[in-house]
């Protein structure tokens, strides 16, 4: 249950890095949903809070993307703040400069660093050596900001987090990854359906696992994307190929057609059952068309929300 005063007290997180929910206590993140969902209201009314006036937060980018820039930007501008896009190609880091100098570098001219690139470890060592925050905008590991998007639209929809029964047929990514985490923390139940091969990392299911113990939340691993969706609530997916895996496309096109999210695996659902994907989505591959366009998909709704989650993130780090 999110209470409200959960949303009024400080979040005590003040400069701290956002690499992965793992490092945040149930309460810290149920308070960061029901923050998102006030700073929301507050934002649709117009009255934003300029709670981050003359903030700086620099992003570094070493792959694509639209959610996760825009809304990161977009959200600095509209507390007050402001942002720099840094594509990584274009900074000294593509051309050997150590990943410890540019944290001590960019920590003297920034509030905070958001990175999204491959390999978890460097943002580890970008967030020891920086003094400011550093959040991860998606690792080759982890997708954190995309889960406490995903926890905020499931509370929104369903109006609980608690015992619900999550569904996601997929590739064990960093999304898998990052819902594993943020499910298991919150108390909500979470099947993932993947190939064998393709399952997610054994160590973040322990994690996920150990978690799930204090709040009951059952986190399991299974092959069959329609077993698991009986009587789901939700059902996820994501793309079967992600940011640098697009030499496997073919292959993956292949070993991955028994996991689309079709009506069939609808049916399999419950009635009233809730369609949710991080995007940008391949309609006929992951997800039937009908499924992503139909009157159960929250998409949208899902992607609007990584514009305030992110907010409340920025408001409670900075
Ligand atoms: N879901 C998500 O992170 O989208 P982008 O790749 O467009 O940022
Ligand atoms: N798993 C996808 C997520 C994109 C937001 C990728 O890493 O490409």
């Amino acid at each position: 249950m999110i209470t409200a005063q959960a949303a009024d007290k400080s979040l005590d997180i003040q400069g701290k890095d956002f690499l992965t929910l793992a490092d945040f206590s149930k309460n810290t993140i149920l308070g960061l949903v029901q923050k998102a969902r006030k700073m929301k209201n507050a934002s649709l009314l117009g009255k934003d809070s300029k709670s981050l006036n003359g903030k700086i937060l620099g992003m570094i980018f070493e792959k694509p993307s639209t959610r996760t820039r825009v809304s990161f930007e977009a959200g600095m501008i509209q507390l007050g703040g402001s942002a720099l896009y840094l594509n990584s190609n274009d900074l000294q880091i593509g051309r050997g400069e150590t990943v410890a100098d540019t944290a001590k570098v960019l920590s003297q001219y920034v509030d905070a660093i958001m990175i999204r690139t491959f390999s978890h470890g460097m943002v580890e060592e970008l967030a020891l050596h920086a003094d400011i925050p550093v959040i991860n905008g998606l690792t080759d590991l982890y997708h954190p900001c995309q889960a406490l998007a995903d926890l905020l639209t499931i509370y929104e929809v369903k109006g609980r987090l608690e015992g619900l029964k999550l569904v996601y047929a997929g590739d064990g990514n960093n999304v898998a990854h990052s819902l594993m985490i943020a499910a298991a923390k919150v108390g909500m139940n979470l099947t993932i359906a993947a190939p064998p091969g393709y399952e997610p990392q054994e160590k973040v299911l322990a994690l996920a696992k150990q978690f799930g113990k204090e709040t009951g939340a059952e986190i399991e691993v299974v092959n069959s994307a329609i077993e698991a969706a009986a009587g789901a609530d939700i059902l996820y997916t994501d793309v079967w190929t992600s940011m640098g895996q697009e030499q496997e496309n073919a292959e993956r096109l292949e070993i991955f057609k028994s996991y689309q999210v079709n009506a069939q695996l609808a049916a399999a659902a419950k009635q009233d059952y809730t369609f949710l994907h991080c995007l940008p989505a391949h309609r006929g591959e992951e997800v039937a068309a009908d499924i992503i366009d139909g009157s159960h998909s929250a998409v949208f709704q899902q992607a609007g929300n990584r514009l305030h989650a992110q907010k409340a993130l920025l408001s409670e780090l900075l």
